[in-house]
This record gives structure tokens, C-alpha cells and sequence, in this order.
């Protein structure tokens, strides 16, 4: 049958509010235009991220009574400590509260003040802890991911020229490690093929350098594997997560993400020496090494997040939901990344308002537009996001000047992409008269989620 549907019936739910286009203005100009200021409340469908926002299933909500809250030892902990090691094969956990705190651990730990870490595309929150510990990132992605337009299959790849070049350039004592995303949210949620990381692995072998992947949506990056990679279409999502993961020596983990719960992460590591570490320095920002800033019942909904993750019904879903919305805004005429992504469609802002140059924030612009409009709130990933160069102090320009539609996990329906996309469509025949915004408030640290705007 072509029909398909959630493979899930709702046990509960949330009402949600409608202000007035009047109100809405308002809202947006008491939250200096920028959506992360917003309050939820004032919000109708709320694309602002996949972080945190998934709907538990009641599997997960009845292991949260399973919570052992012991400050040392918990059940849960060791729970957790299996499901990962069953399905991403790393041998040793180490509990953080969120994925940047995993980041943070990390980074700490591998980077001396002017190494080098070579990625496919830089996260806001990786880069800015890469940085902290005194090293400098370095995109290696291939070019096809800064074009919104190529149709690549995988364009999340490392470009494994590029990275060999950097580690001939500054020797490869002064690469700590490759940090490897999978699927590359800045790209547009771009999977990275299982022949690329083979590759890098064998490449980094060579010269003796880690591999660390931020496996924050591997499991939507081993959906795209599976659909478009030969050799991928009999395997299991879990064996070929199992797999990606084989060939990079730990990761930091998001589990707001691919793991279905509203808060917690992990780092995983193979090297006993790392871990040690690792386990030190935990108690130190996060909490003891079996808890890692988590309580025992979020532990155990995100050891049961990894085993709802790979069923196959659930991921293959979850993407095609997200491709439904990308391909209505298509019939919309809308410019949009492509291929879709796993978490988000990603309005392409230079395309969408041409008139309005890159340092009047264009993405900004049109994601405030599209709450005044519907209510919908979306999330700016272009100038803004990009911050300043630490060097110089200049914004970074970005090719990519992107509004991030993300579609939190089991938590609307088709029918409301349909609300999102009749909206985003009314905004783009309305496009000339939006002018762009000036920055009136710049924080210093991660300036998007902060900084505040007015209308031009
Ligand atoms: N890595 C990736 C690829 C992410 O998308 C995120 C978070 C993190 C690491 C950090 O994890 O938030 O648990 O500390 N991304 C969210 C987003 C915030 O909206 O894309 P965290």
C-alpha cells in the first residue's frame, strides 16, 4: 500500500494555543525577533528544535518508576552501560547530562592549545568546547554539503583529500582526533555514507589519529544507509549503526535526540586510559560516573530510547515525516535543501529573500516572519549561528544561510506539517516586503541563542 501512517496511537495529550497575529507581533518584538526568546506558550507548532521535544512512549515512562536513585551504583546506569555497548559497540560509558557535556569531557581530555580538529561541518556546541580547550576546528566536508542546491546521496562525507592535506600541513601530532557527525545537522541533517567512514578510518589509521563521532542522529544517518548505499538494504538499522560505529574509537552522544528523551547524553569510549580520565573529570562538571548530571529514571528512558531508536517501523517513519513537509514546500515552489534531511527541513534563506544581504541576517528575518505569521516557530542556522571569528572578531559568513524547520519525534501529526507548510508558502509570497533585522544585543558565548534584533 502507498498509505502510511504513525506506528503509534496517542495515549495522551497536550492542547495547544493560538494567539492573534496582533499578539504574535507583539511576542516577537518582546523577544528582540529572535525565537529562542520566545516562551513556549506563546507558541502553536513548535519546529524550534528535535532536542528534548520527543513524546516518550509508555515503555520509556513505565522504566522512569524503575528510577534507581542511588547516588552511586544505580541499576539503571548499568542498564544503560549494556543497551550501548549492544548497540554501539563501544566498551566503556560515561554518563553526562547532555551532549555538550559529553563535548566538553572530551575535549578537554584530547586537545592541547593549537591542535588542530578537522570535521564535516562544524556544531555550534562542538566547535565552541573544541575552542575552549584551545584548538581550532577545521571544516573537511565535502563542497557539495555547502551548496543547498547538489543532490549528493551522502553529503555529510568527508572530503578525504582536504583532511589529509591538513594533516600533512600541520602533522599529525597536532591532530587529536577526526570529529565525524553523523547525519551533519548544519548541512541540513546529510547522512554520511558507511564507504566514507571506512575511508576516514583507514586514512586516520595510517597516521595514528582518532576518530570521535558525535552520534547524536547516527540512527537516522543508518536509515539513509540503508535506502540509498548498496549492499545496506538487508541489514537491520541496528546492525548497520553497530557497523558505523566500528570503525570510530568513541562518541559523544546527544540522547535528547536519536534516543527519544527529553534530557541526557553520554560519552563512549574504547581506550581504557581515555575513560579513566573521562570517569575523573565527570565528577568534577557532572555528577559521579554512574549518573553523569542524570537522574536514574532518565537513564533508564534513554536505555529503552536506544531499543525504540532501531525499530525499523519507528525510524523509517520518522524521516518520511520530515520528507513530507520538505516535499509540500517543493510543490510550494519554497527553496529547501536538498536531499531532505533526517531531523529538519532547512528553507534556504539566500534563495528565499535575495534582496536582504547576509549581515542584515536574513534567516533570522525569515524565521521571525514565519511566527508572525502561523505561530510556527523555527530556528535561525546562518549568519548568526556561525558567531564570530576568534581571531579577527568578524561575523563568519556562512555559505549556508538556513531556517531549520525540525520535526521533534512521535509528536505532531501530518496534518499539522500541512499548517507548517501552507504557512512558510504564504511568507513566500509575501517575501518582498520583509527588510531584514540589525543586532542590537550580541552575547559572547553562542550569540543565536541570546542575541536580540530590530526590524529594519
Ligand atoms: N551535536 C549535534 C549534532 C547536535 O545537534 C547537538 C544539539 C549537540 C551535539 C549538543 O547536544 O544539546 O544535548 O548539548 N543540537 C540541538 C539542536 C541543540 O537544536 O540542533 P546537547
Amino acid at each position: 500500500r502507498k498509505a502510511w501512517a504513525e506506528p503509534y496511537r496517542i495515549k495522551m495529550v497536550e492542547p495547544l494555543r493560538m494567539l492573534s497575529r496582533e499578539e504574535r507581533e507583539q511576542k516577537l518584538s518582546e523577544a528582540g525577533y529572535n525565537t529562542f526568546l520566545l516562551r513556549s506558550e506563546d507558541v502553536y507548532i513548535d519546529l524550534l528544535t528535535d532536542s528534548g521535544t520527543n513524546a516518550m512512549s509508555d515503555y520509556q515512562w513505565a522504566g522512569m518508576m524503575l528510577g534507581d536513585e542511588a547516588y552511586a551504583g544505580s541499576r539503571n546506569f548499568y542498564y544503560l552501560e549494556a543497551n550501548m555497548q549492544k548497540y554501539y559497540g563501544y566498551k566503556y560509558l560515561v554518563p553526562t547530562h547532555q551532549g555538550r557535556g559529553a563535548e566538553h569531557l572530551i575535549s578537554r581530555i584530547l586537545i592541547k592549545p593549537g591542535d588542530f580538529i578537522p570535521g564535516n561541518m562544524y556544531f555550534t556546541t562542538t566547535r565552541q568546547h573544541q575552542e575552549l580547550a584551545g584548538g581550532t576546528f577545521v571544516d573537511v566536508i565535502i563542497d557539495e554539503a555547502h551548496d543547498p542546491a547538489s543532490t549528493h546521496p551522502f553529503k555529510g562525507n568527508v572530503d578525504l583529500d582536504k583532511l589529509e592535506s591538513l594533516i600533512k600541513k600541520v602533522g599529525a601530532e597536532k591532530v587529536p582526533y577526526v570529529s565525524l557527525a553523523a547525519t551533519v545537522n548544519m548541512a541540513g541533517g546529510q547522512p554520511v555514507s558507511m564507504e566514507n567512514v571506512r575511508a576516514v578510518r583507514e586514512l586516520t589509521a595510517r597516521y595514528g589519529i582518532r576518530v570521535i563521532l558525535d552520534a547524536t542522529r547516527a540512527v537516522e544517518n543508518a536509515f539513509f544507509i540503508k535506502e540509498r548505499e548498496p549492499g545496506y538494504q538487508h541489514k537491520t538499522i541496528a546492525e548497520i549503526l553497530k557497523e558505523f560505529c566500528s570503525y570510530t574509537d568513541g562518541c559523544t552522544m546527544s540522547g535528547k535526540k536519536d534516543l527519544l528523551v527529553n534530557i541526557g547524553g553520554f560519552l563512549a569510549v574504547n581506550d581504557e586510559e581515555i575513560f579513566q580520565q573521562a570517569r575523573n573529570l565527570v565528577v568534577v562538571y557532572e555528577g559521579l560516573h554512574t549518573y553523569g548530571g542524570l537522574a536514574g529514571r532518565d537513564l533508564e528512558a534513554m536505555a529503552r530510547g536506544m531499543e525504540e531508536a532501531v525499530q525499523e517501523d519507528y525510524i523509517r517513519h520518522r524521516v518520511l515525516q520530515v520528507r513530507y513537509l520538505g516535499e509540500k514546500l517543493q510543490q510550494h515552489g519554497v527553496p529547501i535543501v536538498v536531499p531532505i534531511g533526517g531531523h529538519a527541513v532547512f528553507l534556504d534563506a539566500k534563495r528565499f529573500l535575495p534582496h536582504i544581504p547576509q549581515d542584515r541576517f536574513p534567516a533570522q528575518t525569515l524565521a521571525a516572519a514565519i511566527y508572525a505569521d502561523s505561530g510556527v516557530r523555527s530556528m535561525e542556522r546562518g549568519i548568526v549561528s556561525a558567531g564570530r571569528d576568534p581571531k579577527t572578531g568578524d561575523h563568519r559568513y556562512p555559505k549556508l544561510e538556513l531556517v531549520r524547520l525540525t520535526i521533534p519525534r512521535r509528536v505532531y501529526t501530518n496534518a499539522h506539517m500541512d499548517v507548517v507548510a501552507e504557512s512558510v508558502a504564504a511568507v513566500y509570497q509575501e517575501r518582498e516586503k520583509l527588510s531584514g533585522l540589525r543586532m542590537v544585543y550580541e552575547p559572547t558565548y553562542l550569540r543565536f541563542f541570546q542575541a536580540r534584533f530590530e526590524p529594519l
